[in-house]
């Protein structure tokens, strides 16, 4: 069976044809990144328009690079929720119009779903039950698979997402948006004990996540070390900010999985990329021997390919939209699991 999914929930216009939810025949993405980077973050309306203009050829080359088209596909699946509102409807209206003119069956996709999904890519033996961290630059959450189309959140972020801790945090290093992989490569030729940085502390939920104040402590150590004319140590800086993110992410992480029963271990979402975060994820599953699946890195970030994935799922489990399918901002994974 033949996905065509559809990805434009922030600054990347992504389509892809997968098979049997598991084989990609084509991954196509268009960045907006190199322009919203001269604002230092996504601009919304620009995102909207820049999809707009570009999901066209995007599908268009989706379907050559694979090698078929519109008779071949089954299904045109799309992420509808959460992300930048202008922006999902954009890839929205266009899944309705290509489903509608193909007389296709239009499947919605939930894009933390999505990033979830990108694993059983890249992880052929991978099937649910596991516990899945999930870390982008919108969200930050432990994750119960329950099944393909279950979920239950039983961790998330009280505040910023991790995503978006290392961005702020790069900014403030002098690093371009999105800056994750910047400190990423920094942290590699610095000391991770080169600053003492406060880790998150929670009450309440013991599996939640709190990333700003571990983030307003990096930005008022640089700023009175200016004031002072100090100079920063910007790589030992970025080596221990990542070793913080890295052991709050995965200590989170294991005490869930510890306490619910869990032995294979999930990561996704976009700071599934970054090498520290990996590291540790990996080491600790070892000593505890739990088996850990990562993304390769080419579906870290966003992309069609996951949602085309995760709607071959979905479709499977019967989720249909019509033509009143609408984009949602804000919408959680355990909504669509009830
Ligand atoms: O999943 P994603 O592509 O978009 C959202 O759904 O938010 O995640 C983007 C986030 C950005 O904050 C970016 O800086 C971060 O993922 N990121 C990284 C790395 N690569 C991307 N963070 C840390 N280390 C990396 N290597
Ligand atoms: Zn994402």
């Amino acid at each position: 069976m033949k996905i065509l999914g559809i990805e434009s929930s922030c600054d990347e216009t992504a389509i892809s044809v997968t098979e049997d939810g598991r084989k990609v025949l084509s991954n196509i993405v268009a960045s907006q990144i190199d322009e919203h980077r001269l604002y230092g973050g996504v601009v919304p309306e620009i995102a909207s328009r820049r999809h707009a203009e570009n999901i066209s050829w995007v599908a268009k080359a989706a379907l050559e690079e694979a090698g078929c088209t519109m008779d071949d596909i089954d299904a045109v699946a799309v992420t509808y929720a959460p992300g930048l509102i202008g922006a999902l409807l954009v890839g929205v209206s266009f899944a309705k119009g290509l489903a509608m003119s193909a007389k296709k069956p239009l499947v919605p996709v939930h894009h933390i779903a999505g990033h979830i999904a990108s694993n059983y890519i890249s992880h052929p033996d991978l099937e649910p039950p596991y516990l899945c961290l999930v870390a982008s630059g919108g969200h930050s959450h432990i994750v119960e698979v329950k099944d393909y189309t279950h979920y239950h959140v039983v961790g998330r972020t009280r505040d910023d997402a991790a995503g978006e801790c290392f961005d702020k945090v790069a900014r403030t290093l002098g690093y371009e948006y999105p800056g994750g992989k910047f400190i990423d490569a920094a942290a590699k030729l610095g000391d991770p004990k080169a600053y003492t940085l406060p880790k998150p502390r929670i009450t309440g939920s013991e599996y939640d996540l709190s990333f700003s104040g571990l983030k307003t402590a990096v930005i008022n150590l640089v700023h009175n070390a200016e004031q002072k004319g100090e100079k920063i140590d910007r790589e030992g800086m970025a080596a221990s900010f990542q070793a913080t993110v890295a052991r709050t992410l995965v200590d989170k992480t294991m005490l869930a999985a510890e306490n619910l029963g869990y032995k294979t271990i999930g990561l996704a979402g976009g700071v599934s990329a970054n090498s520290g975060v990996r590291a540790l994820l990996e080491k600790e599953c070892a000593k505890r021997g739990y088996k850990v699946y990562m993304p390769e890195l080419k579906y870290c970030g966003d992309n069609g390919a996951m949602i085309s994935c995760q709607g071959y799922y979905d479709f499977l489990a019967g989720k249909r939209a019509d033509e009143s399918l609408n984009g949602i901002a804000t919408l959680s994974l355990d909504a669509i699991s009830e």
